[in-house]
This record gives structure tokens, sequence and C-alpha cells, in this order.
């Protein structure tokens, strides 16, 4: 091994073809990111086969720029890192062919990743992990409250039970005729206006630890066909921030009810929805005032959605682990972390 550790990182799990060349686990020498959202759009969500047709198209080339703009060769890595699961499986075969094929070719080891851990270790970019933490993984395909009690431990305490947050997002913002994906639009909507609404916040006061969402978008949904029906227009803004308030009141009530069960030092907020600004300032000012010892990790707006640095980072963790996959590594799309 050479002083410095270099992993060349895949992430095609979903609408992103992203590759990256991460040094010592949390160095970003490159993360290239191709979007294919624009490719999405007109079918209001991501079709699958037009998702495996890009990764094909895009994968090549975006490793090419990621080991250019790092300035490094296939000779001076280390390993081969991918995101093998959960996800779209023909996306997911992508990448797990694409980082197998490199592997192979240049006689490296291959790390597979869980795509949720490394939403988690993005978190790493910003300072180092200290166990054990909560985090709070919130993205289009999930919402989970995670604990971990050491590096590569993670066991779920709360899920959602049906609609993961992200999701919401993007099913009301359909409703109010934005493009998918939402989220980002209708957080820039919630900060121009006021909850009037009230909407219901789900199990909100239960003991459990887990999350529905669905309810909330029926609510949202029903006042907006009702005031259709009777020709009346509702203010974009005061839904978007209603909605907004909803959902947030719930994610950091549940958060900090885990944080009660749960004695831990660290809150990782991670996923796509992690960008939110409305859950960034409520968790922090929830946190200052009252769990005012745990230090509260985001990562930066631009490794909150899915992209290849955070898979270099969890591989880190997984290499120091001695987990490596052969050539027979398979996609997994619906890898999960166990119940706790
Ligand atoms: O993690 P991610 O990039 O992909 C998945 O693994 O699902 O998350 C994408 C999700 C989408 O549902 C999108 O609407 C949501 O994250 N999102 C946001 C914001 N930015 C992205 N949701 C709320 N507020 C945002 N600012
Ligand atoms: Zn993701």
């Amino acid at each position: 091994m050479s002083q410095a550790e270099l992993i060349l990182a895949f992430e095609s799990s979903c609408d992103e073809t992203s590759v990256a060349v991460i040094r010592n686990g949390d160095e970003i020498l490159s993360n290239i990111i191709a979007t294919q959202i624009n490719s999405h759009k007109r079918f209001g969500g991501v079709v699958p086969e037009v998702a495996s047709r890009h990764h094909v198209e895009q994968i090549t080339t975006v490793t090419d720029m990621a080991l250019k703009e790092a300035g490094v060769s296939y000779e001076q890595l280390d390993a081969v890192a991918v995101t093998y699961g959960p996800g779209l499986v023909g996306a997911l075969l992508i990448g797990v062919t694409a980082a197998k094929t490199i592997a192979f070719a240049h006689d490296l080891p291959l790390i597979p990743v869980n795509h949720m851990a490394g939403h988690i270790y993005a978190a790493r970019f910003v300072a180092p992990l200290v166990y054990p933490l909560l985090a709070l993984v919130v993205s289009g395909g999930h919402t989970e409250l995670v604990v971990m009690k050491a590096a590569g431990e993670f066991q779920i305490i709360g899920d959602t039970r049906d609609d993961a947050a992200g999701e919401a997002y993007d099913k009301i913002g359909r409703v109010l005729h934005i493009p998918y994906p939402a989220g980002k639009e209708v957080d820039r909507l919630a900060h121009l206006g006021q909850d009037t609404f009230h909407f219901p916040r789900a199990m909100a006061a239960s003991e459990d630890l887990d999350f529905s969402f669905s309810g909330l978008k029926s609510a949202f949904i029903n006042t907006v066909h009702h005031a259709d029906q009777i020709g009346e227009t509702l203010s974009r803004e005061d839904l978007a921030a209603s909605f907004q308030a909803a959902v947030v009141d719930v994610l950091v009530e549940k958060t900090l009810q885990a944080l009660h069960q749960y004695d831990v030092k660290q809150l990782v907020v991670a996923g796509g929805v992690a960008a939110n600004q409305g859950l960034r300032e409520g968790l922090q000012a929830a946190l200052a005032k009252t769990a005012p010892t745990v230090e509260l990790l985001v990562p930066p707006l631009r490794l909150c959605g899915d992209n290849a640095a955070m898979v270099g980072a969890s591989a880190h963790v997984e290499r120091a682990r001695g987990h490596f996959a052969d050539e027979r590594l398979n996609a997994d799309p619906g890898l999960n972390f166990a119940r706790a």
C-alpha cells in the first residue's frame, strides 16, 4: 500500500452517475456527478430503463474525468469501491460491472458499499465521526433513524411505514406542478410562506420512532383538490410552508425522542433531504435547546444528494475493517441495515 490511500469510487444506484477519487477517506480529489434529472423530469419520476441506459452511456467518460481531475492513474490506486445496493437493479449493475472490470483489469481489491452507509459517511468530510452516533437518513427512498455504536455497525431504530420524506416532497410537488425532484423548490417556496394550513403531524406524540408521511400527503392533496373544485386559489408559498413545517416537526420530534433513548455523541443528518434548510434550522435549534452536548454534523449541500465521494468515504472504513468482495459481487436492490 502506498503512503496515501487512493480509492476510486462508483455510484449509480438511481439517477446520478458519479465517480470519485478519495484520498485517505476524507479528502476529495475529484467527485464527478452526471445527473440524468432532465431525462426523467417529463415522466415525473425516475424511469428505471432510462436510468440504466444513461449510466451505460456516461460511466466511461465520468470515470476518465474523475481520474483526470484527481491527477491519478490506475497504477496509483489502492482499491475500487462501488454502491451495490439499495437502488434500482439495472442502474446498480452498471456501476458494479464497471468497478468489477477495473478491479480485475488492474488487480485491485474491490470494496462493496451500502448506499445508505455512504450517505452517513458523507459527514466524514465535515468532521471525524465519533461513536456512538445517531444518523437521521432522509432521502427519496428512505427515512430512517440509525444508531452506529462503532464504525461499520448500523442498527435501524426508526423507519417510515409508508412514504419516504423525499418521496412525499416529490409527490406534493407534482400537485403544485413543480418538476421532479420537487424537494428543493418546495423548500424555497416554504421560506416565502407561513404555516396557515396546520396539516397533521403523524405519530409525533407516540413512543415508537417510526415515521408516516402518507396521511400528510393525502391531507395536502385533498386541500388542493378541494380548492380547485370550488374555484379557490391557495397560496403556493403557504401550502409549501405548511407542508414543510409538518415534515420538519415530525423529523425533529422523532430525532429528539431517539436522542432521549440513546446516549450518543453526534447527530449526523444524511441523504438528499438533508439539504433542506427548514430541517437544518429545525434540528440545530432543537439540539441547542434540548441536547447541547450532541454535535450536529450535516454534509455540505453538494454531498447530501447521491455522489461517489460518499462511497469512497464509506469504502475507506470498509477497507480498514477488511471487508472486500470478489468478481461474484452482484447488485442487491433491497439491501438494508438490520432493525434493532
Ligand atoms: O439521496 P437522494 O439524492 O437520492 C436518493 O437516494 O433517494 O435524495 C433525493 C431526494 C428527492 O426526493 C428530493 O426531492 C429530495 O431528496 N430533496 C429535498 C431537498 N433537496 C433534495 N427535499 C427537501 N428539501 C430539499 N432542499
Ligand atoms: Zn441516495
